[in-house]
């Protein structure tokens, strides 16, 4: 079944500047635990342990977060403040971590283009990690879910979730036929659209289960909007020569990529998740 999943991680944070200079975005805590190992371990939760970075410049944090820090293990070896490490050692437990670099940001389809080599032909899973998806204790979680349907459809799956009409500019939108209450099969997907032109409310999350077809059909889509290459017009190929899924999740999300949801992201996991350990 599907075993991997890439991880974009190469942007560059602008918004959390100065934080963001020297320090990758994805390095940020939410509360005590980077943003970066909480959608791993919602990848590793939904059996997608092959964890594939696609890292740039500055990144290096990343990479050494899942690998071993010898000198720390040995200073606090046998204390009670092993303890802190324990979330970090059971990822690194269960996931193998590869990593691969883009060069140049030319948009979100150019970056899971340049994780192709990490992939392969087999279908995978997208996690973008400034998207938090928390789901209750017990839950299954918002990639877990995905999976579960891919089984079903055997196509790519996306994630949505309803957002205010004022909102649909800041995502990908799509339009689609409803096959039950939080499925819909996608007909139409406009990346940022206007008011005008949104063809609903529905908004893509940053949780993707791609078919590997989707590699060829990055190789050919142009710049989209801002110049970029857009996982979303790919998406909208595939759709109408096939079939791409729609799945409004169960659970809540937080735009950890705006400093607000980042707060907002931040006190809820300290009331109802760090509170309750
Ligand atoms: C990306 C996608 C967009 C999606 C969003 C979700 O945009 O291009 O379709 O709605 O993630 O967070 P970004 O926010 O990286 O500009």
């Amino acid at each position: 079944m599907i075993k991997k999943c890439l991880f974009p991680v190469a942007g560059y944070g602008t918004r959390f500047l100065p934080a963001t200079k020297s320090m990758p975005k994805e390095m940020l805590p939410i509360v005590n635990k980077p943003l970066v190992q909480y959608g791993v371990e919602e990848s590793i939760a939904a059996g997608l342990s092959e964890v594939g970075f696609v890292t740039g410049r500055g990144k290096r944090a990343i990479g050494d977060h899942f690998d071993l820090n010898y000198e720390l293990e040995r200073e606090i070896a046998g204390t009670n403040k092993e303890e802190y490490l324990t979330s970090i050692r059971e990822v690194m437990d269960k996931g193998q971590f590869s990593f691969t670099r883009q060069t140049s940001m030319k948009g979100l389809g150019d970056a899971i283009l340049n994780g192709r080599r990490l992939i392969g032909d087999e279908p995978f899973g997208v996690v973008l990690s400034d998207d938090l998806c928390l789901t209750e204790a017990g839950e299954d979680g918002v990639l877990t879910q995905m999976v579960k349907l891919f089984k079903q459809f055997r196509c790519s799956i996306i994630a949505i979730q309803e957002v205010p009409e004022d909102q649909v500019s800041k995502f990908g939108v799509i339009a689609g036929d409803k096959i039950k209450d939080n499925l819909y099969q996608v007909t139409d997907m406009v990346e940022k659209p206007s008011v005008e032109d949104a063809p609903s409310n529905l908004a893509i999350i940053g949780r993707y289960i791609l078919t590997p077809d989707i590699f060829e059909i990055l190789e050919t889509t142009s710049p989209g909007k801002n110049g970029e290459i857009q996982i979303t017009d790919a998406l909208l190929e595939q759709a109408k020569n096939g079939c791409v899924m729609a799945y409004k999740f169960k659970g809540r999300r937080f735009d950890c990529g705006s400093v607000e949801g980042f707060v907002a992201a931040t006190n809820y996991v300290f009331e109802n998740v760090y509170n309750k350990q």
